[in-house]
């Protein structure tokens, strides 16, 4: 019976790897990590951060985002390692070996594929809020998945559903229109922030932010955990993404040096950016107040400062930057699971490439179809906990593979090597677990479901099909 933990080797990775055009850079790579970044964290989830953490939910974006930095160097390190599609799920095959490699692919399926859903449902929100400023309502009922709300009654999200069909045909027709549509958005999220904050940063009033912490690092407050840790827990959302530029390595010129550049230059912009909103917000609104706009709280500021002409722009700039979120997620997705598929772990149903459009159609539209019903049904708190809780675990074993091979080869080409080894790894860990305790125990249980049938899945077919079976 061979073993649980085979590997594969940078050699046979690199050799394997797909014939696709390399044609991204730095910038291009930075922008695909923005598109990723900057979504439905900051625009969505920073209401309920508010009132998890007050004023000081600031603070907690900058606990995630150093978790997420110190990370990013143990991604960037296994980027430049073994530049190939397939992120965290090809790295711990490389460190670990197949059955981790497995749980981290399945685990990926939460990042983005739930990730989108979440995604979607903030995208709705605001979508929801554009048309009604414009004269146009659509049933309530079906504007958000059931309790989303209290005291109204919804039961469908159709918003959602509709918008990750229509992202699911944009990816699964090809890349280059993918790219080209990702940019201009990009561009569109980054002006409509810095217009944002250059129109709002005068109406602070430094009164707001007393008492800057009013629940402490975690605390219990009205029956629910709140604090600076908790609500770091919740926008921690707010960084899933960087990881993805890892995914195009196999599209990337020089990916050794490009990629740790795009990811980091992104996780440090999208920072920057997240602590100066964060602080206009909760200065220019009494943070209790966005119990009222838990959909749309940026809104929050523009009602406050009655500048009602800038909500509609600073919507559609939500709304254009939540797509992009989705469209890299998505992308993300396909390409995992046609690696997955590749390496026999997943059916070839997967891994199937269209002729005609040079993607993984079916693929795509496998996860397309069930992100859309889970976007349409799905509570967004709910996704976006299980989420992050996904993503958190990858994150760990992304960060313990960097750690385990400095320690068992030394001596492997690194194009870059995360400073501060093993320091860095070891503190990413830690912020992680520390995140991880911070979320609801709900949604310890159901990761632990996920991961169950995760191990049914690759003990009744990954294990027998796997591809390194040949090779040994
Ligand atoms: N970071 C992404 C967002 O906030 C997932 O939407």
């Amino acid at each position: 019976m061979s073993s649980l933990f085979r590997k594969k080797s940078i050699a046979d990775l690199e050799k394997n790897a797909s014939p696709l055009k390399r044609t991204l850079r730095t910038w291009d790579l930075t922008f695909l990590g923005i598109g990723a970044i900057i979504g439905t964290g900051i625009f969505v989830l920073t209401g309920k951060g508010a009132l998890t953490a007050g004023p000081a939910l600031s603070v907690s974006f900058l606990v995630a985002a150093i978790c997420c930095g110190f990370a990013g160097f143990c991604y960037a390190e296994f980027a430049s390692m073994a530049p190939v599609a397939g992120s965290a799920y090809t790295y711990s095959y490389i460190a670990f070996g197949e059955i981790i490699a497995f749980i981290i692919g399945w685990d990926l399926i939460l990042e983005y594929a739930l990730g989108v859903a979440t995604v979607s449902a903030g995208w709705s929100g605001y979508f929801v809020n554009l048309l009604d400023n414009l004269g146009i309502h659509i049933p309530t009922i079906l504007t958000a998945a059931a309790g989303t709300t209290p005291g109204v009654t919804t039961v469908f999200d159709l918003p959602a559903f509709i918008v990750v069909l229509v992202i699911t045909w944009i990816i699964s027709i090809g890349i280059t229109q993918t790219k080209r549509a990702n940019d201009t958005m990009v561009i569109i999220k980054l002006a409509v922030i810095v217009l944002f904050i250059i129109c709002t940063v005068w109406f602070i009033k430094p009164q707001n932010w007393h008492p800057f912490n009013p629940y402490g690092l975690y605390s219990y407050h009205n029956g629910t955990a709140a604090g600076i840790i908790p609500a770091a827990s919740i926008v921690f959302f707010s960084f899933i993404g960087f990881d993805a530029v890892s995914s195009s390595a196999e599209e990337t010129i020089n990916p050794s040096k490009t990629l740790p550049r795009g990811i980091l230059l992104s996780l440090v912009i999208s920072t920057i950016l997240y602590i100066i909103m964060t602080l206009i917000m909760t200065g220019v609104v009494p943070f209790k107040m966005f119990s009222k706009y838990l959909n749309a709280p940026v809104l929050a500021v523009l009602a406050k400062t009655g500048q009602s002409w800038l909500s509609i722009i600073v919507s559609i700039g939500a709304i254009l930057g939540m797509t992009t979120v989705m469209l890299v997620q998505l992308y993300g997705q396909s390409r995992i699971s046609y690696s997955m598929s590749r390496d026999g772990l997943f059916p070839k149903f997967f891994g199937d490439v269209d002729k005609k459009h040079q993607t993984p159609f079916k693929g795509t539209w496998f996860f397309g179809i069930i992100t859309a019903l889970a976007g349409g049904f799905i509570n967004l708190n709910i996704l976006s906990e299980l989420v992050n809780i996904g993503t958190l675990t990858a994150f760990i074993l992304v960060s313990a593979g960097v750690l385990w091979m400095r320690h068992s080869q030394p001596d492997l080409h690194r194009g870059f090597k995360a400073p501060g080894v093993p320091f860095t790894p070891i503190i990413a860990i830690a912020f992680c677990l520390v995140l991880i305790a911070g979320l609801n125990w709900v949604t310890w249980i159901r990761f632990v479901i996920w991961l169950i049938i995760g191990l049914c899945i690759y003990f009744g077919y990954g294990r027998k099909h796997a591809t390194i079976n040949s090779k040994h």
